[in-house]
């Protein structure tokens, strides 16, 4: 008999968790205005609202904590990170950031000036927020094909080059730089082929163009890369992820996702001008260029999470979780972003609670239920979030509406992936008499989802 699938790792610490009663959330929702980035955190039995920084370390990683380098200006943690970072990625010119928007804003502060034009393959709200703060344009150029959550395609992350060209033809001279990001996390952790990497790029150079990676979740799309792209089930990830930057110019690292830490990040360069244009805003914002924002036992940590993540066996456990909770999802004939992205499954909430107005935002309504249900935190990817049009100030209710049951790495078991499907299920189940949706009570003007205060509506 053949062996089956068991995870790369065994578990050292556990945490308690703790289940509550419909009536506790029933009163915990209502105080936190029915947006869950309000509940606390002990209010939570399962907690899927973000992968990021709440992965588990490895035994290594705490190990490494120990050896960390506290000195002000050219720590040993400094160094070991630095080296890391041009071995896996070739990047010359490192600056830790506190996290990944820390990374964007320095670099950003750099090169970003007012009336310019960014093109992306769907940017991170952050990423998104740090261009248009600046009065400059992001420009979205990923495949139409992202949108429709049904068509199952293997590289859905990725740019479209007809797109691309048109914005680098139509703004000529004023495109700073294009943002890759990989994997791409608003359209549901899709990944981006290597050869679409490589097209993006020579594109993007042949006007001129800098090319750079938003990496946050990196590892996973190298192993989507291995998995799916012809030509690649024999290269090791290191191999891989080498190959995806050999033609990007830089890349800014959220390290709370791929390189499993709970804080931290950085930006990797191979020009030493935008190195030194950066470092001037490095100083201030983060601190001085050898820890920018960075203890140096979480450096440590840091390096080791980036040479362990990129070894095929971590990653195949992660992607096999997040397939698994997909494959009880389709038992249940519940409808997702197809297919399985790489830390999350986002459930298509127009189409699971349809009766529920774009104006009522149904993956809001969709994420409160789901917590109502269980106790369990997801977080609505959707209208919410897209907040409003910055000149017309209007609802921008033109993609997609989704909430996102995100994965913590090495966080829970396959059992959990079961309580999360069945209360999916049990939602989707009475999803005819979910007929009405929330109302806005207040909001803030810029990144509104953290802060809105909503009321339930019928
Ligand atoms: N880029 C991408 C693709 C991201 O997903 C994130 C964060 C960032 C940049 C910013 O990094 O949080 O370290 O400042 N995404 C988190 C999420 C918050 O939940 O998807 P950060």
């Amino acid at each position: 008999m053949e062996l089956p699938f068991a995870e790369s790792w065994k578990i050292k610490m556990v945490e308690p968790i703790r289940r509550s009663t419909l009536e506790e959330r029933r009163k915990w929702l209502a105080e936190a205005h029915y947006n869950v980035f309000q509940l606390k955190a002990e209010q939570v039995y399962i907690d899927l609202l973000t992968d990021s920084g709440t992965g588990a370390m490895s035994d290594r990683q705490w190990a490494e904590m120990m050896l960390g380098d506290e000195s002000y200006a050219g720590a040993t943690s400094f160094y070991k990170l630095e080296a890391m970072i041009k071995r896996l990625f070739g990047m010359n010119y490192v600056i830790p950031t506190h996290q990944g928007r820390a990374a964007e804003n320095v670099l950003f502060s750099y090169l970003v000036k007012e009336g310019n034009v960014i093109p992306g393959n769907a940017h991170f709200d952050t990423t998104k927020g740090h261009i248009e703060a600046r009065k400059a344009k992001a420009i979205d150029v990923t495949v139409d094909e992202a949108r429709d959550t049904q068509l199952e395609l293997p590289f859905k992350g990725n740019v479209n080059i007809e797109k691309l060209r048109q914005v680098l033809e139509d703004n000529k001279g004023n495109v700073p730089f294009m943002v890759l990001t990989v994997t791409n996390n608003t359209v549901g952790g899709q990944p981006v082929s290597m050869e679409n990497i490589k097209a993006t790029c020579a594109l993007c150079h042949s006007y001129g163009v800098p090319v750079v990676m938003d990496s946050a979740r990196f590892a996973e799309n190298a192993y989507f890369i291995k998995t799916r792209e012809k030509g690649f089930a024999d290269r090791t990830i290191k191999e891989i992820v080498a190959e995806m930057y050999t033609d990007a110019d830089a890349m800014t690292m959220s390290a709370k996702k791929d390189a499993i830490v709970n804080m931290g990040g950085f930006i990797g360069m191979k020009r030493k001008e935008w190195y030194e244009g950066a470092k001037l805003f490095c100083i201030p914002f983060e601190g001085y260029v050898t820890y920018g924002g960075m203890n140096g036992r979480d450096m440590n940590a840091l390096a080791r999470g980036l040479d362990e993540n990129t070894e095929f066996d971590m990653l195949h456990t992660r992607i096999h979780q997040v397939a698994y909770l997909a494959s009880k999802l389709d038992e249940y004939g519940i409808p997702y972003q197809r297919p399985a992205g790489g830390h999350a499954i986002f459930v298509d909430a127009d189409k699971v609670l349809d009766r529920i107005p774009k104006e009522e935002f149904p993956a809001q309504t969709l994420t409160c239920e789901l917590y109502l249900e269980a106790g369990i935190r997801a977080c609505e990817i959707g209208y919410m979030l897209a907040d409003r049009d910055p000149v017309t100030r209007e609802n921008r209710f033109g993609g997609l509406d989704l909430v996102r049951l995100c994965i913590p790495r090495r966080v829970y078991t396959d059992n959990h992936m079961n309580v999360i499907a069945a209360a999916m299920k049990n939602v989707y189940d009475r999803r005819e008499t979910i007929t009405r949706g929330v109302a806005i009570e207040w909001e803030a003007p810029l990144m509104r989802h953290f802060t809105v205060q909503l009321k339930r509506l019928g």
